[in-house]
Protein backbone atom coordinates (compact mmCIF):
# COMPACT_ATOMS: atom_id res chain seq x y z
CA UNK A 1 0.00 0.00 0.00
CA UNK A 2 1.19 3.83 -0.50
CA UNK A 3 1.49 5.40 2.86
CA UNK A 4 1.37 8.69 3.51
CA UNK A 5 3.17 9.54 6.92
CA UNK A 6 2.29 12.78 8.91
CA UNK A 7 4.60 13.85 11.68
CA UNK A 8 4.38 16.49 13.88
CA UNK A 9 7.93 16.48 15.75
CA UNK A 10 11.34 13.92 15.86
CA UNK A 11 9.43 10.88 13.87
CA UNK A 12 10.90 7.95 15.99
CA UNK A 13 8.05 5.87 15.18
CA UNK A 14 8.35 7.15 11.54
CA UNK A 15 11.49 5.39 11.47
CA UNK A 16 10.56 2.42 13.00
CA UNK A 17 7.63 1.91 10.52
CA UNK A 18 10.49 3.11 7.25
CA UNK A 19 12.69 0.73 8.66
CA UNK A 20 10.53 -2.17 8.69
CA UNK A 21 9.17 -1.39 5.35
CA UNK A 22 12.64 -1.52 3.94
CA UNK A 23 13.37 -5.18 5.70
CA UNK A 24 10.07 -6.15 3.82
CA UNK A 25 7.97 -6.84 6.95
CA UNK A 26 5.52 -4.25 5.75
CA UNK A 27 3.69 -4.40 2.44
CA UNK A 28 4.00 -0.78 1.96
CA UNK A 29 5.52 2.40 0.40
CA UNK A 30 6.10 5.67 2.39
CA UNK A 31 5.08 8.07 -0.70
CA UNK A 32 5.16 11.45 1.13
CA UNK A 33 5.93 12.73 4.49
CA UNK A 34 3.38 15.64 6.03
CA UNK A 35 4.40 17.62 8.72
CA UNK A 36 2.66 21.26 10.15
CA UNK A 37 6.33 22.23 11.84
CA UNK A 38 8.65 23.46 9.55
CA UNK A 39 11.54 22.32 12.60
CA UNK A 40 10.28 18.73 12.61
CA UNK A 41 13.04 16.16 13.51
CA UNK A 42 11.08 13.99 11.23
CA UNK A 43 11.68 16.24 7.82
CA UNK A 44 15.76 15.28 7.59
CA UNK A 45 15.01 11.90 8.23
CA UNK A 46 12.53 11.84 5.31
CA UNK A 47 15.25 13.50 3.42
CA UNK A 48 17.96 11.13 4.51
CA UNK A 49 14.62 8.10 3.05
CA UNK A 50 14.38 10.22 -0.73
CA UNK A 51 10.95 10.86 0.36
CA UNK A 52 8.88 14.21 -0.75
CA UNK A 53 8.43 16.16 2.74
CA UNK A 54 5.28 18.71 2.40
CA UNK A 55 5.58 21.54 5.04
CA UNK A 56 1.82 22.37 5.94
CA UNK A 57 1.40 24.86 8.95
CA UNK A 58 -1.93 25.61 10.41
CA UNK A 59 -1.00 29.91 10.69
CA UNK A 60 -1.25 29.89 7.33
CA UNK A 61 -5.12 28.82 6.96
CA UNK A 62 -8.24 31.50 8.46
CA UNK A 63 -9.89 28.23 9.10
CA UNK A 64 -9.40 24.24 10.16
CA UNK A 65 -11.57 23.03 7.25
CA UNK A 66 -9.18 25.43 4.84
CA UNK A 67 -6.14 23.84 6.11
CA UNK A 68 -7.54 20.38 6.29
CA UNK A 69 -8.80 20.67 2.56
CA UNK A 70 -4.52 22.16 1.34
CA UNK A 71 -3.83 18.93 3.24
CA UNK A 72 -6.18 16.65 1.24
CA UNK A 73 -4.99 18.89 -2.19
CA UNK A 74 -1.44 18.25 -1.39
CA UNK A 75 -1.25 14.28 -0.89
CA UNK A 76 -3.56 13.63 -3.46
CA UNK A 77 -1.16 13.72 -6.41
CA UNK A 78 0.54 10.73 -4.14
CA UNK A 79 -2.62 8.82 -4.14
CA UNK A 80 -1.87 7.08 -0.53
CA UNK A 81 -4.21 4.43 0.06
CA UNK A 82 -2.89 4.88 4.05
CA UNK A 83 -2.38 8.10 6.79
CA UNK A 84 0.10 7.16 9.24
CA UNK A 85 -0.27 9.37 11.83
CA UNK A 86 2.95 8.72 14.05
CA UNK A 87 3.44 11.78 16.89
CA UNK A 88 0.98 14.32 14.40
CA UNK A 89 -0.31 16.03 17.60
CA UNK A 90 -3.34 17.88 15.51
CA UNK A 91 -6.91 16.95 15.91
CA UNK A 92 -8.02 15.66 12.24
CA UNK A 93 -11.91 16.73 11.61
CA UNK A 94 -14.49 15.39 9.07
CA UNK A 95 -12.78 17.72 5.96
CA UNK A 96 -9.79 15.42 6.13
CA UNK A 97 -10.87 12.13 7.72
CA UNK A 98 -14.49 11.88 5.23
CA UNK A 99 -12.00 10.76 2.38
CA UNK A 100 -9.75 8.62 3.84
CA UNK A 101 -12.34 6.70 5.91
CA UNK A 102 -10.70 4.10 8.17
CA UNK A 103 -7.84 4.28 6.02
CA UNK A 104 -6.03 6.43 8.94
CA UNK A 105 -4.06 4.86 11.49
CA UNK A 106 -3.16 6.55 14.85
CA UNK A 107 -0.53 5.35 17.60
CA UNK A 108 -1.53 6.83 21.74
CA UNK A 109 0.87 6.14 24.22
CA UNK A 110 -1.89 4.89 26.41
CA UNK A 111 -3.73 1.99 26.34
CA UNK A 112 -7.52 3.99 25.16
CA UNK A 113 -9.62 4.39 26.15
CA UNK A 114 -7.79 5.22 29.39
CA UNK A 115 -5.85 8.42 29.11
CA UNK A 116 -6.49 9.81 25.74
CA UNK A 117 -5.19 13.67 24.79
CA UNK A 118 -1.60 15.21 25.49
CA UNK A 119 0.61 13.85 27.96
CA UNK A 120 -0.95 10.49 28.01
CA UNK A 121 1.95 9.17 29.91
CA UNK A 122 2.01 12.08 32.47
CA UNK A 123 -1.63 10.28 32.87
CA UNK A 124 -1.11 7.40 33.86
CA UNK A 125 1.57 8.39 36.61
CA UNK A 126 -0.43 10.66 38.04
CA UNK A 127 -3.22 8.33 38.24
CA UNK A 128 -0.85 5.93 39.68
CA UNK A 129 -1.83 2.92 37.47
CA UNK A 130 1.04 -0.11 37.66
CA UNK A 131 0.21 -1.02 33.90
CA UNK A 132 0.00 1.07 30.97
CA UNK A 133 0.66 0.84 27.03
CA UNK A 134 0.30 2.06 23.79
CA UNK A 135 -2.95 2.14 21.29
CA UNK A 136 -2.94 1.65 17.53
CA UNK A 137 -6.19 2.82 16.28
CA UNK A 138 -7.99 4.01 13.11
CA UNK A 139 -8.64 7.46 13.55
CA UNK A 140 -12.57 9.04 13.54
CA UNK A 141 -13.79 11.94 14.25
CA UNK A 142 -13.49 11.90 17.65
CA UNK A 143 -10.33 12.48 20.06
CA UNK A 144 -8.61 8.89 20.06
CA UNK A 145 -11.56 7.22 19.98
CA UNK A 146 -11.19 5.53 16.49
CA UNK A 147 -11.89 1.26 16.72
CA UNK A 148 -8.90 -0.09 18.26
CA UNK A 149 -5.95 -2.25 16.38
CA UNK A 150 -3.34 -3.21 18.71
CA UNK A 151 -2.38 -2.66 22.22
CA UNK A 152 0.88 -3.64 23.88
CA UNK A 153 1.54 -2.90 27.75
CA UNK A 154 4.53 -1.97 29.87
CA UNK A 155 4.81 -2.08 33.67
CA UNK A 156 4.49 1.23 35.71
CA UNK A 157 6.95 1.92 38.58
CA UNK A 158 5.97 4.11 41.98
CA UNK A 159 8.96 6.23 41.31
CA UNK A 160 8.33 7.00 37.55
CA UNK A 161 7.46 10.21 35.73
CA UNK A 162 6.08 11.44 32.86
CA UNK A 163 9.36 11.01 30.87
CA UNK A 164 10.87 7.71 32.63
CA UNK A 165 7.43 6.10 31.28
CA UNK A 166 8.10 7.55 27.90
CA UNK A 167 10.77 6.17 27.55
CA UNK A 168 10.24 2.78 28.58
CA UNK A 169 7.12 2.91 26.58
CA UNK A 170 8.70 4.36 22.96
CA UNK A 171 10.11 0.93 21.70
CA UNK A 172 6.95 -0.57 22.71
CA UNK A 173 5.04 2.06 20.42
CA UNK A 174 7.42 0.88 17.55
CA UNK A 175 6.77 -2.91 17.87
CA UNK A 176 3.07 -2.38 18.02
CA UNK A 177 3.09 -0.09 15.33
CA UNK A 178 4.89 -2.35 12.98
CA UNK A 179 3.13 -4.93 13.51
CA UNK A 180 -0.28 -3.31 12.92
CA UNK A 181 0.66 -1.00 9.95
CA UNK A 182 1.64 -4.65 8.69
CA UNK A 183 -1.90 -6.47 8.71
CA UNK A 184 -3.53 -3.17 7.31
CA UNK A 185 -1.14 -3.05 4.46
CA UNK A 186 -2.04 -6.91 4.17
CA UNK A 187 -5.72 -5.80 4.25
CA UNK A 188 -5.96 -8.22 7.55
CA UNK A 189 -8.47 -6.20 9.36
CA UNK A 190 -11.78 -5.25 9.15
CA UNK A 191 -14.26 -2.92 11.23
CA UNK A 192 -17.60 -4.75 12.79
CA UNK A 193 -19.48 -2.82 15.08
CA UNK A 194 -16.71 -0.72 16.27
CA UNK A 195 -14.59 -3.84 16.93
CA UNK A 196 -11.72 -4.94 14.62
CA UNK A 197 -10.80 -8.15 13.40
CA UNK A 198 -7.71 -9.84 12.34
CA UNK A 199 -8.41 -11.93 9.27
CA UNK A 200 -6.87 -15.42 9.06
C1 LIG B 1 4.92 9.05 20.58
O1 LIG B 1 5.03 8.77 21.96
C2 LIG B 1 3.48 8.87 20.16
O2 LIG B 1 2.81 7.85 20.86
C3 LIG B 1 2.88 10.20 20.52
O3 LIG B 1 3.87 11.17 20.28
C4 LIG B 1 5.14 10.54 20.31
C5 LIG B 1 5.75 10.76 18.95
O4 LIG B 1 7.08 10.35 19.01
N1 LIG B 1 1.70 10.45 19.72
P1 LIG B 1 7.88 10.25 17.61
O5 LIG B 1 7.73 11.58 16.90
O6 LIG B 1 7.23 9.13 16.81
O7 LIG B 1 9.28 9.94 18.03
Amino acid sequence: KKLAIFASGRGSNAEALHDAIKAGTINGDIVVVVTDHADAGVIERAERWNVPVIVIERKGFESKDAFEQAMIDAIAPYSPDGIVLAGYMRLLGPTFITPYENRILNIHPALLPSFSGLHAQGQAVVAGVKVSGCTVHFVDTGMDSGPIIMQNTVPVYADDTEDTLAERLLPIEHVTYKEALALFCDDKLEIKDHIVHIKG
